[in-house]
Parts: C-alpha cells; sequence; structure tokens
C-alpha cells in the first residue's frame, strides 16, 4: 500500500491575526520502492509537505494515509513513524550519544526489539552508509568528519528498516564525494531492501539522474508530478521559477538552438552522450 495525500493544505498561524498558506491542495501517491523527488524555490513548502508524511505536521485540511493508516490518528502515531523514517535537513545536530553505536540503537531500542536484533540491526545499517563497524561503533560521533557524520545520522534512521525514507536536503554541505557516497548509499538500499526514497532537493543532476518521478511545487502548489525528462522537459517554465536544469538540458537547449534537432527528453550525460554518438555513426 501507498503514501496517499489527499487534497492536503497546511496553514501557519503566527499567534497574532497572520496565516501563511504553505502546502495549498496538494494531492499525490507515494508508491512503495519508488524514488520521488521534491523540488522548487526556497519557501515553496517542500518541507512542510514533507512534515506531514510521518504525523510530524498535521493537516490543516484533507488527509495523509500512510499504508492506509490516517496521520491524524493517535493510536497509529508510533507504526506511522516505524513505517516512515524521516532525515532532517543536517541530520548530524541531532547526534547525541557517547558513541556511534549508541546512536544508531537509539531508534531500534525504542521500537521494543531484542537486543540481538537491535546489534545486528546497528551493524546493518553501518554497512549500509560505509562506516566500517571496528573502526567507528565506540568512537564518540563528534570525532566524526562532516561526512561520516552525516551518515551516522542516517544510519541511524535506516535501524528502524523504515519502508519510506523521507530525506530533506540530505546532500547539502557536502563535498562531490560526499554526495556521491550518499546517493549509491540511497541507491543500494532501494535495491536490497525496495525502501522507497522521498527526497527535498535542489539538485538537478542527481535528481535527473535517480529519481523516477519529481514534484515540483511553487507557492504551496503542485506545479509539475512527473518523469525527469518530461518535467526537465519545461525548460522556461522551470527558470523563469529560479530552478536550473541538469548540464545535458542546458546543452541539449544549446544545440537545438543551432538547429540541431536533440530530442526534449534528454536529461543527463549518458542520454546526451547516447544521442550524439547515435548522431555521428555513419
Ligand atoms: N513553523 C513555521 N511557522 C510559520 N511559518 C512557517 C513555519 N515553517 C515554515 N513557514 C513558512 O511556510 C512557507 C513554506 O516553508 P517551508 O519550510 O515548507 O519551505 P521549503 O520549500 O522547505 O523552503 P526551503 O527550500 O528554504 O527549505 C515559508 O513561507 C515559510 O516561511
Ligand atoms: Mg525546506
Amino acid at each position: 500500500m501507498p503514501i496517499v495525500i489527499d487534497h492536503l493544505s497546511h496553514t501557519y498561524f503566527d499567534g497574532g491575526m497572520g496565516s501563511l498558506s504553505a502546502v495549498e491542495d496538494l494531492s499525490l501517491t507515494i508508491h512503495e520502492g519508488k524514488f520521488l523527488a521534491i523540488m522548487g524555490h526556497t519557501g515553496c513548502g517542500k518541507t512542510t509537505l514533507v512534515q506531514h508524511l510521518n504525523g510530524l505536521l498535521l493537516p490543516s485540511s484533507g488527509r495523509v494515509l500512510v499504508d492506509g493508516l490516517d496521520t491524524t490518528d493517535k493510536k497509529q502515531r508510533s507504526t506511522i513513524r516505524s513505517l516512515v523514517g524521516m532525515v532532517f535537513q543536517y541530520p548530524e545536530y541531532q547526534l547525541f550519544a557517547d558513541t556511534v553505536k549508541e546512536d544508531i540503537a537509539f531508534g531500534p531500542r525504542n521500537m521494543k526489539l531484542s537486543i540481538e536484533e537491535v546489534n545486528l540491526r546497528v551493524s546493518r545499517a553501518m554497512a549500509m552508509v560505509g562506516l566500517s563497524y571496528d573502526s567507528f561503533a565506540d568512537k564518540s560521533p563528534f570525532e566524526l568528519s562532516g561526512g561520516e557524520k552525516r551518515r551516522a545520522a542516517l544510519a541511524g534512521i535506516l535501524a528502524m528498516e523504515p519502508k519510506y525514507l523521507v530525506l530533506d536536503e540530505p546532500m547539502a554541505g557536502l563535498d562531490p564525494q560526499g554526495r556521491r557516497q550518499i546517493l549509491q548509499m540511497l541507491e543500494e538500499l532501494r535495491q536490497s531492501t525496495g525502501c522507497a526514497i522521498i527526497m527535498v532537493s535542489h539538485s538537478m543532476e542527481d535528481v535527473a539522474r535517480h529519481a523516477d518521478r519529481i514534484l515540483v511545487m511553487k507557492a504551496g502548489k503542485q506545479m509539475y508530478l512527473d518523469t525527469p525528462q518530461s518535467v526537465f522537459a519545461h525548460a522556461e517554465e522551470l527558470s523563469k521559477m529560479n530552478l536550473s536544469l541538469p548540464a545535458a538540458c542546458r546543452v541539449a537547449a544549446l544545440l537545438r538552438q543551432k538547429g540541431v534537432d536533440v530530442p526534449l527528453d534528454i536529461c543527463t550525460r549518458e542520454d546526451l552522450e547516447a544521442y550524439l554518438m547515435g548522431r555521428l555513426k555513419p
């Protein structure tokens, strides 16, 4: 069963008379095992939207159903939280325990699993994020590098073995190598466990390469919800929204201006290379 977002609206009230409609009448279904990317200009409501997926925020109107469970139902909240893992922006700020292994064990322990199962999940999650158990388990999280801290924080969520993993700009502030490691890890996770990925990201290249579908939001509303190829074909509208295109799309657009009939559905370097090589063949 999927996550169903049904006519979701969320309004923030500032205590006085003011109110701000951050998400407006959004409906979409998030499928099991798929990679959904969420993009849009700063302040368009991405974080507000994803915080509804595990009941951290509740709808002002509309509903969110996680595998049929309504997030407003208090009795279902802990089940929903075990289904939907949430990785916030800069998750390393939430590391708190004395050792890496204690930190990662916190979530599974709260799920009342046996000690053996908790230990198994900690070592499995560390392997998944590429932190060797022998080298890192007994270290203080604060001795780690930036990228290692990020991966330790991610391991804490993975150890709960969520069915849906929500990440709010998980690569922000990382160098290219750190970004690649996170993306590769997410791909491996999806292949080995079938976990769905819901990722807020400003990185067009990564989104073009990894996402099955992209939701583009504008002022709290859905602008596009489609495959990367179809979304990036709206080059003009996206640039009006200050969203840059993947480099391959920009090159393809330049070639088109020069009269080369590059198809509109090219959005990764590999697509472009394959197309150009095809044209060069006699
Ligand atoms: N707790 C809050 N109280 C009041 N207004 C808020 C609150 N959180 C967010 N907002 C406002 O709601 C709107 C949507 O914010 P949100 O953080 O969801 O956007 P975002 O797309 O995640 O932005 P960014 O790309 O900068 O992370 C913004 O106008 C923001 O100022
Ligand atoms: Mg945000």
